[in-house]
């Protein structure tokens, strides 16, 4: 999942790793004012999007491996049991639009069901889209591929004019819906709306409401995985900020916030420590935390009002028994509201 900014580019042509050890690009230049601002403000914060260096990407990727850890694999089981159901509720021979694509797998295990005419893979990581591309095509010859390194987090991004018109779908998997505020998250699917034409829509997968407990666990795992991702991201900071945060003198925490309706991660100071980076120098007080990401978790009826406020209406939800989390099929109905 990196549906987040390093360049404004909308051409699909190759970008920097956000990782880049030393790059002075516009985009790293960008990312490094944010990660500062952020470090500087009186409730540090730093956006989720640091998470995912190399290292970070493969630590997601485990994490999608504990057993605590029940989205990506709740998610799977969904578009097992219920692709039939969910291709006809789609229909067949669409432009399949994959945002925050990676390595474009989820997405082709839904050839087979939808068979689309074009699918345009789009992701912040240029580079990385291209070789699963490059795969993909090997094995699906009949789909036109345009591979697209687009950031669509911000509010401004446009699809380029070789991605078909004709019946765009949205594929927006993994509940990454939920690391914007419901704000966002509405401003988001409204934009998503402008880009549909009247007989496009979106399939979007959303993690529920639930008993805290499996919340709690699930976002700080017994192995101590999670608490590694979310540690790691101070490694990030370190080598795009020269700073010199030491790992150990941070704690990891993650847990459901029920009233905000949505899991907070956080990385706690264990003692007062002082931190430095480009001239900069911050004291951080024994149990002062700085914030790295929300992930909500929505109701069905919420989620589904969401998509209506956007401009979409509800034409399947699938979910597991359990009803741990959710898939759903939303249909283009009134004109989106931007351009
Ligand atoms: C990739 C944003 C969906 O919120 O569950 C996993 C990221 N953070 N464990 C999520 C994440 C901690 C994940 N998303």
């Amino acid at each position: 999942m990196s549906n987040h900014p390093t360049q404004d580019q909308a051409d699909g042509a190759p970008m920097p790793a956000a990782d880049t050890a030393v790059d002075t690009s516009a985009g790293a230049l960008r990312l490094r004012a944010e990660l500062d601002a952020g470090l500087r403000a009186r409730e540090a914060c730093i956006s989720p999007k640091f998470l995912y260096d190399a290292l970070g990407s493969k630590l997601f990727e485990a994490i999608c491996e504990l057993p605590e850890y029940y989205p990506t694999r709740t998610e799977a089981l969904i578009f097992e049991r219920h692709g039939a159901e969910i291709a006809r509720a789609v229909g067949q021979g669409s432009t399949l639009i994959d945002l925050g694509a990676g390595n474009c797998a989820k997405a082709a295990r839904l050839f087979p069901l939808l068979h689309p005419a074009q699918y345009v893979p789009v992701d912040i990581s240029a580079n990385f889209l291209q070789d699963a591309v490059e795969r993909l095509r090997q094995r699906f010859r009949h789909i036109e591929m345009n591979a697209l390194g687009m950031d669509f987090s911000g509010g401004d991004w446009q699809l380029p004019d070789s991605v078909r018109r004709e019946r765009r779908l949205f594929f927006y998997p993994g509940s990454s819906i939920g690391n914007f505020t419901p704000d966002e998250a509405l401003a988001f699917l409204r934009r998503v709306r402008a880009q549909c034409g009247p007989d496009g829509g979106i399939l979007i997968g959303i993690d529920l409401a639930k008993d805290r407990a499996v919340l709690n666990a699930a976002y700080d795992d017994a192995l101590g995985v999670t608490a590694a991702f979310n540690l790691n991201v101070l490694r990030h900071a370190n080598r795009l900020l020269g700073a010199d945060f030491d790992i150990r003198a941070w704690r990891h925490r993650g847990f459901y916030n029920e009233r905000m309706g949505r899991v907070e991660m956080h990385l706690e100071a264990r003692t007062t420590q002082l931190v430095s980076w480009q001239g900069a120098c911050r004291r951080f007080e024994a149990g002062e935390c700085i914030h790295t990401e929300n992930s909500y978790k929505y109701r069905p009826a919420a989620a589904v009002e969401l998509l209506e406020q956007a401009g979409f209406a509800a034409s399947g939800i699938w979910t597991d028994a359990r009803a741990w989390f959710a898939v759903i099929h939303a249909r283009a109905i009134r004109p989106g509201a931007m351009h």
